[in-house]
């Protein structure tokens, strides 16, 4: 893995947009892996500046989110369907129709799932997947206990995640138990993985998922096991982390043709 610790959020998000703009300026027809939650924001705001100002071109590339809420359409404001289009896909130049998420609203949860991995796959793989964390180091919505060779399936919340994501439906009790997400198993296909974690309450599940072991109770802990994984943190995010000296030593020598 490669950490990068950055003195703000904002400054991290800036690192990792130049992440996306490279690979869309190299290869148009990219297929993105995308995020919801607070995380990603200050990214999808640079993004959407890219294309405003200095012409970052979306239209030939293709997005597949994590993951959804089951039972929400993309009518629902806490939908994430609805965040998406809000926070990005309506400021850039993606066509409408290469944006995909897990349908909430499928009637065969089974066969929505398997639809989702095969354009996954019909689409060549994701090149370049964001990744934001839980505090108890869920990615997507793959808690504790996930398999780490999951695929997109129906997961329950665990009662941490109820109650991080409850003011975007007004309180606990109004949050969806059940989410549709790809597994970490897909995850881990994607060719690239950039992860992102900003402030103190992310600093544990990051100090595991970098230097902990690999297990099923902290699922971020497989990335470890992914040949090219990216990490960048804010300097709350990476309190706990042990080698920090070291990830500054190594980001300090990078060589150019490495980015
Ligand atoms: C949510 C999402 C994840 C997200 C994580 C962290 O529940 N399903 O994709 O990365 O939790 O959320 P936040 O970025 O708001 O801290």
């Amino acid at each position: 893995m490669e950490v990068i610790i950055q003195e703000s959020a904002q400054a991290a998000s800036l690192l990792a947009a130049s992440f996306f703009s490279r690979l869309i300026r190299r290869k148009a027809d990219a297929v993105l892996g995308l995020a919801t939650g607070r995380t990603p924001l200050l990214l999808y705001a640079e993004l959407a500046r890219l294309h405003r100002e200095e012409g970052l071109d979306f239209s030939r590339v293709t997005a597949f989110n994590l993951d959804e809420y089951l039972s929400l359409g993309p009518g629902h404001p806490a939908s994430y369907a609805r965040f998406m289009k809000e926070k990005l896909f309506d400021h850039i130049n993606i066509s409408p129709g290469q944006t995909f998420i897990p349908n909430g609203l499928a009637e065969n949860i089974p066969e929505e799932c398997a639809r989702y991995e095969k354009m996954i796959r019909d689409k060549g793989g994701i090149d370049l997947q964001v990744l934001g964390l839980g505090v108890n180091g869920h990615i997507g919505f793959n808690e504790p206990s996930s398999s780490l060779a999951s695929r997109t399936r129906i997961k329950t919340l665990s009662r941490s995640t109820i109650r991080a994501n409850a003011d975007d439906f007004g309180g606990e009790d109004k949050v969806p138990r059940h989410v549709l997400t790809m597994g970490v198993g897909t995850v881990l296909d994607s060719r690239r993985c950039l992860v992102l974690a900003f402030g103190s309450s992310k600093a544990e599940a990051v100090a595991g998922m970098i230097e902990g072991p690999v297990t099923a109770g902290l699922p971020a802990s497989a990335l470890q096991l992914h040949p090219s994984v990216v990490v960048i943190l804010d300097r709350p995010a990476a309190a706990r982390l042990k080698a920090t000296e070291y990830y500054e030593w190594v980001y300090s020598h990078k060589p150019e043709w490495q980015s």
